[in-house]
């Protein structure tokens, strides 16, 4: 069992980033704070520091972590900062989709070809996510399980949730952050599920040049799966399995994703 050493002061500075999940303020010395919202739950922060630090021993540009701490209710983790813009905004000021795209894709295929035996197993997590998955019903949930069952174990590196804003450019390269996801399987499940994240999330309404967006992102997924040697028809099963299991990640005012995935659903036959 893994020591976590608390830190007891923590001296917060300029907030430089917000997630879904936390707000990350700079504290001087080269590092950030990430500070989860109120009722985070300690033990999710103390699995993101637990994947972060497994980590630590591979050969892979990540945002080092250091200790966890407690403020104000709220649970936190002391990271490296990286100086610099997230990918998805380098993309977004460039609009050069092809080379950011293959940026992605390259520090993918590294994740991807390393092993992580100690991580949790994807196909639990599937598995349970899918079970908790309110908008599909029984029928559909055992159907999915048994795709489920029959996909291949493995013990290659899985993020969980590599995309364009969870890499920070810095100036000595280019950084994987966000570990809440990290797992070990199959890598076909990580391409699944990044594939996922860039396809099928949806753009916001009111978002300008929306489907402007909306058309850079089908050519960023057709760019990624060529440049991981991978095409959908191989990946179906995988894609069937990761999207439903996403369900249960979304609220209800993310009804748009979930009834993109619904439909994706049936079109399997689900
Ligand atoms: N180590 C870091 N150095 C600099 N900025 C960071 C670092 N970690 C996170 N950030 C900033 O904070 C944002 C949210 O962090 P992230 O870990 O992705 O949170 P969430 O889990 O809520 O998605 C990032 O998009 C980035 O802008
Ligand atoms: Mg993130």
């Amino acid at each position: 069992m893994q020591m976590i050493r608390m830190v007891k002061t923590v001296q917060f500075g300029e907030l430089i980033g917000v997630g879904n999940t936390a707000d990350v303020f700079d504290i001087g010395n080269h590092k950030v704070a990430k500070l989860f919202h109120l009722g985070y739950p300690e033990s999710a922060m103390l699995t993101e520091l637990h994947n972060s630090q497994l980590m630590n021993h591979l050969d892979i540009p990540i945002a080092k972590s250091y200790e966890a701490f407690v403020y104000e209710g709220r649970n936190g983790i002391i990271y490296d900062k990286i100086e610099g813009q997230s990918l998805l905004e380098v993309l977004f000021e460039t609009y050069d989709i092809e080379k950011y795209t293959k940026v992605l894709a390259n520090i993918h295929k590294r994740i991807v070809s390393a092993h992580l035996p100690d991580a949790i197993d994807c196909k639990a997590i599937l598995e349970k996510n899918i079970k908790n998955a309110e908008d599909l019903n029984i029928e559909c949930q055992s159907k999915l399980l048994e795709i489920l069952a029959d996909l291949p174990d493995g013990d290659n590196l899985c993020h969980g949730d590599f995309h364009f804003g969870n890499l920070l450019v810095g100036k000595q390269g280019t950084y994987i952050i966000d570990f809440m996801n990290v797992c070990k399987g199959n890598k076909n499940y990580d391409i699944a599920r990044t594939l996922c994240l860039i396809e099928m999330t949806p753009v916001p309404e009111n978002t300008p040049n929306q489907q402007e967006i909306v058309k850079m992102k089908k050519q960023s997924a057709d760019i990624y799966l060529r440049e991981m040697g991978m095409s959908r028809d191989f990946l179906t099963d995988w894609l069937t399995v990761t999207v439903a299991a996403r369900l249960s990640e979304l609220s209800h005012d993310q009804s748009i994703e979930k009834n993109n995935i619904l439909e994706y659903l049936s079109l399997q036959g689900l």
